[in-house]
């Protein structure tokens, strides 16, 4: 993949208050799926879409985070003491994946209020949004395909995915235009998290984005929204209505694998599945399961 000059911002200033009392001193994106914690796939994303520079939003409990990517000398010196290669590596790769800068959130006040906080790191350049929440499988790259879409068209570019209309009031969701293009397609407006009622289509945003920084300057007057927050889909629907000089909005459709972390039933979810995937784990887990499942 070559080196791309886009910069990934990740936003970790949630309160995680679903996994409480786990995220008492931790923040969500630490938690651990299978043996690495949530953050880590995600730079691990963003570094094989050829990006070297990630920002993450961090709010209280920041010394997890920062110390996850930092080297640690004398564990590293143990390891390689004991002569366990394999984990040696383990340990290094977080802290070899890309150029891992921090800047504070202060209060939550939303994801759209946690994107402003990039804007002097990003300065005037498209960059990438990516939320821990959501987890996409390696196998199938979806910001590569989303940053291709952002260069040929020069518009800011969101992942979306049909989700069931139960689930619809979870997400922020779009009208939607037909490009001849299958997996792309015209963004004409959005809202948060509508009811199953009000929603405009079944296509979910799904939390990743390539966005223009002109949404800097929407999301410096945007007012709080959904939830009392300001909210990012809001300034991306101005951008959406608005098919002006700043490109208008695009959306990919996924029909990957995606896991979602966000809730506790999803979160053990993600972890067998993708445990059962992996050469190191899957062989004595699947048949374990199988009985499990069997007896429930
Ligand atoms: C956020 C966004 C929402 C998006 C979702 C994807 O909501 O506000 O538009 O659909 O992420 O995971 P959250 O899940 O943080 O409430």
């Amino acid at each position: 993949m070559p080196e791309n000059r886009i910069k990934a911002v990740i936003p970790a200033a949630g309160l995680g208050t679903r996994f409480l009392p786990a995220t008492k001193a931790m923040p969500k994106e630490m938690l651990p799926v299978v043996d690495k914690p949530a953050i880590q796939y995600v730079v691990e994303e963003a570094t094989d879409a050829g990006i070297r520079d990630v920002l993450i939003i961090i709010g209280r409990n920041k010394n997890n985070l920062s110390n996850h990517f930092d080297s640690v000398p004398e564990l590293e010196e143990k390891l390689r003491a004991k002569g366990d290669a394999d984990k040696l590596a383990r340990v290094q790769k977080s802290s070899d994946l890309a150029d891992i800068h921090f800047v504070r959130q202060g209060e939550p006040k939303g994801l759209g209020h946690a994107v402003l906080r990039a804007r002097a790191h990003v300065g005037d350049s498209p960059f990438a949004v990516m939320l821990g929440d959501d987890l996409i499988d390696e196998r199938d790259p979806l910001l590569t395909k989303m940053i291709d879409e952002h260069e040929s068209r020069q518009a800011t570019v969101i992942a979306l995915m049909e989700v069931d209309p139960d689930h619809i009031h979870m997400y922020g969701v779009a009208t939607v235009e037909p490009t001849g293009d299958d997996d792309v397609v015209k963004v004409t407006g959005l809202v948060e998290k509508p009811s199953k009622e009000d929603a405009p289509s079944n296509l979910a945003i799904i939390g990743r984005y390539v966005l223009s920084p002109d949404v800097f300057e929407i999301l410096e007057r945007t007012e709080p929204g959904k939830g009392g927050e300001i909210q990012l889909t809001d300034a991306l629907e101005e951008l959406a209505a608005a098919d002006d000089a700043r490109g208008g909005v695009y959306g990919v459709v996924f029909r990957g694998r995606r896991y979602d972390t966000g809730d506790r039933v999803d979160y053990i979810k993600a972890i067998v599945q993708l445990a059962s995937d992996r050469d190191d784990l899957g062989a004595e887990l699947r048949p374990w399961l199988k009985d499990f499942a069997a007896d429930l």
